[in-house]
């Protein structure tokens, strides 16, 4: 399964991207808002393995994908879409490298992953959610015509920044019938 954008080519992982995973995955500055990492060498590598387990089976639900650059041939970061049990509504996910940041690579990435949830798995809602301090990743979801349904206010216990604390979190979807009148 490849998808493809301007700039990007999205792949399933494998296992000679584990040190450009782990360069991004491992590096506690590019995984300030995560709710997972930094992640060490070893879970780099299971979550390579992990991804291509999901990819095998009979009903995929978690569709992650490695984000190439076309230019270079570089893995730069990592994004997905993830099904809920009715296989009706997905929820995305995604991280550059701290290298490639403001560069405009996620907005194009997520309308990419928009379009093959509608288009291809004939999704009825798409939805994301990150830190509200996480402004680059609200503007992907903005950019890409997501709405904001809610402002969790500190719902989320974790680390944000270098510290754990109830932090507030923000939600964002889009339907299909918006996709369709865009
Ligand atoms: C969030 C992220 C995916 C944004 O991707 P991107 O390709 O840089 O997005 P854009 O270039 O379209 O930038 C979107 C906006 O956010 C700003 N921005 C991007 N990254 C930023 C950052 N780390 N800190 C502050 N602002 C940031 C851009 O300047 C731009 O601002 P504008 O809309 O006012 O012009 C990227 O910063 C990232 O990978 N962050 C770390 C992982 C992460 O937090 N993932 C999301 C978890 S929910």
């Amino acid at each position: 399964m490849i998808l493809t954008t301007e700039r990007m080519i999205l792949r399933p992982f494998e296992e000679k991207d584990e040190e450009a995973v782990h360069n991004y995955a491992g590096n506690p500055d590019n995984v300030v808002y995560m709710i997972w990492g930094p992640n060490t060498k070893e879970q780099t590598k299971q979550f390579i393995q992990d991804t291509k387990k999901n990819w095998e089976k009979e009903s995929v639900t978690n569709y992650d994908f490695g984000i190439v650059l076309k230019e270079t041939g570089e893995l730069i970061g990592g994004c997905g879409i993830y099904l809920n049990d009715t296989r009706k509504e997905g929820m995305l996910g995604w991280i550059l490298h701290k290298d490639y940041w403001k560069k405009g690579l996620m907005p194009e990435v997520a309308m990419e992953l928009i379009r093959f949830g509608f288009d291809e798995l004939q999704l009825h809602r798409i939805y994301a959610t990150c830190n509200a301090a996480n402004y680059g990743s609200y503007r992907v979801m903005e950019k890409c015509g997501m709405q904001k349904e809610a402002h969790f206010r500190k719902n989320r216990y974790g680390r944000d920044g270098s510290e754990d604390i109830w932090y507030d979190e923000f939600y964002y979807a889009i339907l299909d019938e918006e996709w369709a009148a865009r």
